[in-house]
């Protein structure tokens, strides 16, 4: 799907054109309506009268006329008093996704009418794209395709005032590349298990590497032996598939010697939980346990394309979580890369062991912040539900930064406490650090507490747990399985640092 800013004209080129309205609008008023043919107009009132629309929220009518594949498409909108940037992602959706039903294939809509309260055109452009991009994508590799194949919306043109083209233009570039970012993300964590090890996926950012300019380094079984990252090891001991430690590097020209953004991705392939193995079905989706990483991967490659002038690295730690003889057990005493020993208490939570060690190695970089991103805690999901990622930071002035990214961004994410007093939770009994909590309360928070002991060093650390947004919902007009969570929220960070970007 191509988008494409076009001057607004009253008769539009597409062959589909949508009246998105709200609820009670005068239809009659809409400036798509007076280029109707005036049978189809007569159409649309009947409609109207006839209360089969009404502009609700949920409403959507396609009609069809001519002979040349030609249709209105009439877009409910809700209440136009609780429009915002929310209700304008889910609108820019489902426009996608019901030209994919109707199998239409050139649709145009105005910018206009899309835009919430005070947002700047580049905002609103860059909200439409993106999420359209977001609702375009399926994840299709394992299914044979149907007759006609897979619906593809090959244009959509947004109508806008001339005035403002060049802002337009600017929000549908940035809103591609991190769409297309997202939906690198949602690729690679919808990869199975069997088809995705720790060296697929440092095999995957290595064609990133290539594809857009990234320094791309990677560490491999014997590299991690020899540098003491005895956290990665002792998590992959119980697969055959060896981990890795890949490490991504964008400086744009003149910024090589900044002190860098780290992102940090847990990229558990697959966790089966370990010798305390996952329960019957809770194991299903732990080939997703890699969706932390490959929102960094995505990151990297938006940040690249959007040629930013910034420094960020980024760390992904990959192992798969397996039972074997020679797997790690409870009881294990790992040696970190901090030097400091980790008591396992349970196999299960293996992610933040992967993250303490890529942690200490972020120390080298002396970093000007560190974000990690992890599918880390089922205790997240139960916290917020699915509509928001845990955010956990010791510093709050960050922590409210990253709070407001996220609401704009649509990545969304919702703090969660780190005291010192949850330090207590997680003192080891014959080790350093014990890799749980002392009961299952405030699970989230604890495996925080846990990270923020690797984290000392760094004065900006935030820490994001996207198990709640792992997977889409019903209800967000996204493709079911993975959302690549984490994406966007990094790439907005990124941006927020670009003074220039700033309007
Ligand atoms: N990868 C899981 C967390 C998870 C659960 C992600 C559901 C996405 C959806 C993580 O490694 C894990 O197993 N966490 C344990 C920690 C516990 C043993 C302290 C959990 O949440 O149960
Ligand atoms: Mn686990
Ligand atoms: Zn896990």
């Amino acid at each position: 799907m191509i988008v494409t800013p076009v001057p607004y004209r009253s008769k539009p080129t597409s062959r589909v054109t949508i009246l998105a309205l709200f609820a009670k609008a005068e239809v009659r008023q809409h400036p798509f309506f007076s280029g109707l043919p005036s049978g189809v107009q007569q159409t649309v009132l009947a409609f109207v009268k006839s209360k089969e629309f009404a502009g609700r929220a949920d409403e959507v009518r396609v009609i069809p006329y001519g002979s040349t594949g030609k249709s209105v498409l009439l877009l409910g909108l809700g209440e136009k008093k609780t429009w915002n940037h929310r209700t304008a992602m889910v609108a820019s959706r489902r426009i996608v996704m019901v030209a994919k039903q109707h199998r239409l294939v050139d649709v145009a809509v105005r910018l206009e009418d899309l835009a919430w309260a005070n947002a700047s055109p580049s905002a609103v452009a860059q909200v439409i794209t993106e999420n359209a991009h977001l609702a375009h994508y399926d994840y299709t590799r394992y299914r044979s395709s149907p007759t006609g194949g897979w619906p593809n919306v090959r244009k959509l043109t947004l109508l806008c005032a001339v005035g403002i083209l060049p802002a337009v233009k600017r929000g549908v570039k940035a809103g591609t590349v991190i769409a297309d970012a997202t939906n690198h993300a949602r690729d690679l964590a919808n990869t199975p298990g069997g088809d995705l090890t720790p060296e697929g996926v440092s095999a995957a950012a290595v064609n990133v590497g290539k594809d857009h300019g990234v320094r791309v380094h990677v560490l491999h079984k014997k590299d991690l032996e020899k540098l003491g990252a005895g956290g990665i090891l002792g998590v992959a001991r119980g697969s055959d598939a060896p981990p890795t430690l890949t490490i991504m590097e964008y400086a744009a020209p003149g910024h090589a010697k900044d002190q860098p953004l780290v992102f940090i991705g847990k990229g558990v392939t697959f966790d089966s939980g370990g010798l305390n193995v996952k329960p019957d079905t809770s194991m299903y989706e732990m080939h997703m346990d890699m969706s932390g990483g490959a929102a960094v991967i995505g990151a990297l490659a938006a940040v690249a394309q959007l040629k930013l002038p910034v420094r960020v690295i980024g760390l992904i730690p990959a192992a798969e979580n397996m039972s074997a003889g020679a797997a790690y057990r409870p009881g294990d005493q790992l040696k970190s890369l901090s030097g400091k020993t980790i008591e396992v208490m349970h196999t299960d939570a293996e992610g933040r062991i992967l993250l303490a060690d890529a942690l200490t190695y972020a120390e080298r970089y002396q970093p000007a912040a560190v974000i990690d991103v992890a599918t880390l805690t089922g205790a997240a999901v139960v916290a917020l539900g699915n509509r928001a990622a845990a955010l956990l930071s010791p510093n709050e002035t960050f922590s409210q930064e990253l709070r407001t990214l996220a609401e704009t961004s649509g990545d969304f994410a919702w703090p969660l406490p780190l005291w010192t007093e949850y330090e207590a939770e997680i003192k080891g009994t014959f080790g350093d650090f014990s890799n749980t909590g002392k009961s299952r309360s405030g699970g989230a928070i604890t495996a925080a507490a846990f990270l923020w002991q690797f984290a000392k060093k760094f004065s900006k650390w935030a820490h994001m747990d996207i198990a709640p947004t792992m997977t889409s919902i019903e209800g967000q007009h996204l493709a079911k399985g993975a959302t690549g969570a984490g994406t966007r929220l990094l790439v907005a960070y990124a941006r927020s640092l670009v003074a220039s970007l700033q309007e």
